[in-house]
């Protein structure tokens, strides 16, 4: 029998999918491959990650979320339709949904999330904030009065909350997060080499050598693959993780700013108790090198890297059920639509 309730974190980067009662069944790169000609759906998820930056003009590989949000609505429809049917082939059962979204979401982008998730199958759709779910997956009880700050670091935006007593007491969401640090690779390597790499492979260098925390640093080479921008040619260079952190650091920069504008925000008393809980860090961004040892020295304040940082906010969204009615912020609405 297949549960009634299901959490989806529709990322930017990946869409990981948990069910109650079973945990987490699917999680797949939000991607899908399109016949330009008819826009036909050819491969979705996984299958269509291996064709980013390899098609002919025929096929388009698109990513329907952007920095967070949908910006293809029915791309992004036609991909919750093959997800749902990958973990339930049943046409006739129609589950309730949670979806995480971006704690800036607009009125606008809630609505469009809230429609495409119902137009893909969903008997009920409920949002939650990120960084709600996020604490949630993380197993904080939200409940009790003590301060507890999250940072959220994805594929498209970072979100930062403070939480207590089921509510957001601070919060500030910024569109930086994994793939600006991949942009800012690129482009280091196209100005100190004349050579242009993919998103793809400035992704894989990210995961492979990048920090942004040069004490005591352990020297890594990476050997790449380009186009040399004079020549037009092939060329390979090999970098070390040495030259990386500059870059990196600068970016990360923005969220050390961010972090500090929320802890300012934050009354005293419960500054005093994340100064004693710490930090906990969730998202798949947030397991760049060093990024843990860089904030816990410029705020003072310790932060840590969840056990499973990159489940996390899908395991919170799907338990968030238990917390119907109960939160004061953070569950935007229970739609008014449903589908029989
Ligand atoms: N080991 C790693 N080191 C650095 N970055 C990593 C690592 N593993 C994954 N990432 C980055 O994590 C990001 C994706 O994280 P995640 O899956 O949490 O994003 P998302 O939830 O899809 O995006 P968003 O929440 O912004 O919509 C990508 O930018 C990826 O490069
Ligand atoms: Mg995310």
């Amino acid at each position: 029998m297949f549960s009634n309730d299901i959490g989806i974190d529709l990322g930017t980067a990946t869409t990981i999918i948990y069910v109650s009662g079973k945990g987490i069944v699917l999680r797949e790169p939000s991607i899908v491959a399109l016949d330009v000609r008819t826009n036909k759906v050819l491969a979705v998820g996984s299958d269509a990650y291996y064709m980013l930056g390899k098609t002919s003009d025929l096929i388009r590989v698109v990513r329907p979320l952007e920095e967070g949000v949908i910006s293809d609505y029915e791309v992004t429809e036609e991909m919750l339709k093959h997800f749902f049917k990958k973990i339930n082939p049943s046409k006739f059962f129609k589950p309730r949904v949670c979806v995480c979204v971006p704690s800036a979401i607009t009125e606008v982008e809630s609505r469009a999330v809230i429609d495409t998730v119902m137009s893909s199958g969903a008997r009920n759709v409920f949002l939650i904030e990120e960084p709600v779910a996020a604490a949630i997956g993380v197993g904080i009880d939200i409940s009790v009065p003590g301060g507890v700050a999250v940072l959220d670091v994805g594929g498209g935006t970072s979100d930062i909350a403070v939480l207590s007593l089921n509510g957001i007491v601070c919060k500030t969401s910024l569109k930086l997060a994994g793939n600006k640090f991949n942009s800012s690779i690129v482009r280091y390597i196209r100005g100190a080499y004349n050579i242009l790499i993919g998103d793809n492979t400035a992704d894989r260098i990210k995961r492979e050598i990048g920090t942004v925390w040069p004490e005591g640093l352990e020297l890594k080479e990476y050997e790449v693959k380009g186009r040399n921008l004079v020549t037009g040619l092939p060329q390979r260079i090999t970098i070390t993780n040495q030259e990386l952190v500059e870059t990196l650091a600068s970016e990360a920069e923005h969220l050390i700013v961010a972090l500090q504008s929320v802890m300012e925000r934050t009354p005293p008393e419960l500054v005093a108790d994340i100064e004693q809980n710490g930090l906990i860090m969730t998202g798949g961004g947030a397991m760049l090198g060093g990024l843990d040892k860089l904030i816990t020295s410029r705020i003072r304040i310790q932060a840590r890297l969840a056990e499973n940082p990159v489940d996390a906010v899908a395991i919170g969204t799907g338990m968030s059920f238990n917390y119907l009615g109960k939160l004061y912020d953070g569950f935007v609405t229970y739609t008014n639509y449903s589908n029989k």
